[in-house]
């Protein structure tokens, strides 16, 4: 089947318009993370994710990430509380509850500390983020 020439010359025009969407949908998602983390997180976790010595863990370079990636979604939204080894130190302070936030603002929340502060995590699917918090205890 041969495409009429209006529609071909229109494909770069789509290509671009594609990727800029893609774009804004990216730095939306990725700056909706950054704030809520700024408004929920960084009073103790501190701005850098470097944590407070022996009280707060980091969440900067954190191998408890990497190696944890399905327990975060849960953590946000009902806290934390017994001993959490991070990077050879061990933790014991509760961590309250997040039981406002949906689960897109967990998920942007989610990504944002996998993908900055030194940490190299793969990203978590919507579709993940919605099963770990159905598994939460
Ligand atoms: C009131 C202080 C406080 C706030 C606010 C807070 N946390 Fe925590 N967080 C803690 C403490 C304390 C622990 C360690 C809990 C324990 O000892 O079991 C922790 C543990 C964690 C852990 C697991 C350990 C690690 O370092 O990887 C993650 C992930 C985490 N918090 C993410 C968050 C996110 C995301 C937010 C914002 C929605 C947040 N925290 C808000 C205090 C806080």
């Amino acid at each position: 089947m041969k495409i009429p020439k209006p529609i071909l010359a229109a494909f770069p025009v789509l290509f671009f318009v594609g990727l800029l969407l893609g774009n804004l949908f990216f730095f939306r998602t990725q700056e909706q993370g950054q704030k809520l983390y700024a408004l929920h997180c960084s009073s103790c976790h501190m701005e850098k994710g470097e944590g407070l010595a022996g009280l707060i863990p980091p969440l900067k370079n954190a191998d408890w990430l990497a190696q944890n990636p399905e327990k975060i979604a849960c953590i946000i939204r009902y806290g934390q509380k017994g001993k959490v080894l991070v990077n050879g130190i061990i933790y014991n302070h509760p961590m309250p509850a997040n039981l406002k936030l949906s689960d897109t603002e967990i998920h942007n929340l989610t990504n944002f500390i996998l993908s900055n502060f030194e940490n190299q995590v793969p990203k978590r699917t919507f579709e993940q983020i919605v099963k770990d918090l159905q598994s939460c205890h």
